[in-house]
């Protein structure tokens, strides 16, 4: 069974979970066990041995077809039978929405995968930026953020009433340049909106010292950023709140939704209120509320992929590692931050083309699609370069080279947990040969 889903533009294949080799749902734990090594968790396993691990994927790869187009990305989905069970009770329930028993259940047990103080599961990460704007008192004024970014940012940005001011990005990360959005800073300023582009965590430290000098709230949109950490704890902690994606697309998926995380229980109850109408009892309305709910069948396939996550960020890992070893020394190909350590959640694989590779990176793109492999060159073109922001004056490109440099270069390679090895070797044989 298979049937398309379109969203951001990109055509993502679901095939049904049955469908899933299932020597794709081993957990390292047991992918190790079947080692002639001794036992041990996988982050104590060295380089050698996860080559092993590498190729004993790599030789139990047989039943694929070849010639099976293969997306930018491919959602994953929790084996069904366990989410039956939690369909039976929704059925019994008739509790469908309105902060149900399966979306409180996800929120706490979220709190404490993710080890932060509270959660808000609503319907996506667009309504949750917007929220989380209004929320800090954003409805006016300006709000520094990223070009190099997915529109939704900006977007949500303009949508609480405010107007976007793209500032730089530093070369290294991707993420905005401290610096530059220091020098944006003027009275209409009213908040930092960064975003951990492709999950790699933005320069926090610099980032928060601005805000404590300026006395502006940093929310940061962390769409991509489930599961990561920095200095040992988690990236979401930073700033005043985080917004994550639960998209079909991410890391962690409910099909649609997102978070806000927020540090005090009276941010999460008045978010929860503006999510819910505003409604404060059943009568009382105290404030501009929306509809931004997430409703309990998502938050049912949170909970039954949650028991998963683990195995899907090792396969993803493995995914990251296959490429970062075989594309590391290619001239002019430059690897974004390959996100290989511990705390880092593999969500992509973002390359950058110059001008001393053998084609350039409109030319890879369309060479890899006529082998049905569809990358994708995010983020081109930037958000400052669109319809509703190209009039602003921060987007002028004279202000962003290096924004503008890496979408002219960028482009995603196919990156998903249950991406074969022998599909994987096929994108990069190509990446090497032209
Ligand atoms: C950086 C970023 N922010 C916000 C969003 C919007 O997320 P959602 O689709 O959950 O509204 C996305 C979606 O891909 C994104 O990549």
């Amino acid at each position: 069974m298979r049937f398309c889903l379109i969203s951001c533009g990109t055509p993502c294949v679901i095939t049904a979970a049955l469908k899933i080799p299932s020597q794709f749902w081993w957990s390292d734990r047991q992918l190790y066990a079947k080692l002639p090594l001794g036992g041990g968790r996988l982050n104590k396993v060295s380089a050698v041995n996860r080559a092993i691990l590498d190729d004993i994927v790599a030789s139990s790869d047989q039943a694929v077809d070849t010639q099976d187009p293969i997306y930018v990305t491919r959602p994953s989905l929790p084996p069904l039978d366990d989410v039956l069970p939690l369909l039976e009770g929704l059925w019994d329930t008739r509790i469908l929405t309105n902060r149900g028993p399966l979306l409180r259940r996800l929120e706490s047990e979220l709190c404490d995968y993710l080890g932060v103080a509270h959660i808000s599961l609503l319907a996506n990460a667009t309504q949750a930026l917007v929220l989380a704007l209004r929320h800090a008192g954003i409805t006016s004024g300006e709000v520094i953020t990223t070009p190099f970014t997915f529109v939704a940012t900006a977007h949500a940005i303009q949508l609480a009433g405010a107007t976007p001011v793209f500032a730089d990005i530093s070369p290294d990360t991707l993420n905005l340049d401290p610096d530059a959005v220091a020098s944006l800073i003027n009275d209409k300023t009213r908040a930092i909106l960064p975003v951990h582009t492709f999950g790699t965590p933005c320069d926090t430290r610099a980032l928060s010292k601005l805000g404590r000098a300026h006395d502006l709230p940093l929310i940061y949109d962390a769409a991509h950023a489930f599961g990561v950490q920095q200095d040992g704890t988690s990236v979401l902690r930073h700033g005043k709140m985080s917004v994550l994606s639960f998209h079909a697309t991410k890391v962690f998926n409910t099909f649609e939704g997102g978070a806000i995380v927020s540090n005090t229980l009276a941010d999460k109850e008045a978010i929860d209120r503006m999510a819910n109408f505003g409604f404060e009892t059943a009568e009382a309305v105290d404030c501009l509320g929306t509809n931004a709910k997430m409703h309990e069948l998502s938050a049912a396939i949170g909970l039954a992929q949650l028991r998963h996550i683990d195995d899907v960020l090792a396969a993803r890992a493995r995914v990251t590692r296959r490429y970062a070893r075989r594309l590391a020394n290619v001239p002019g190909l430059r690897l974004v931050c390959p996100d290989t350590g511990v705390g880092r959640n593999s969500y992509a694989f973002p390359v950058l083309v110059d001008e001393t590779y053998h084609l350039n990176r409109d030319a890879l793109c369309d060479r890899l699609a006529s082998e049905n492999i569809f990358a994708r060159r995010y983020f081109y073109p930037l958000v400052s370069d669109l319809g509703p922001y190209q009039h602003l004056p921060s987007a002028d490109a004279a202000g962003l080279p290096v924004a503008r440099q890496a979408a002219e270069q960028v482009i995603c390679l196919p990156h998903f947990h249950d991406l074969q090895p022998s599909a994987q070797d096929r994108i990069i044989d190509i990446v090497l040969n032209g």
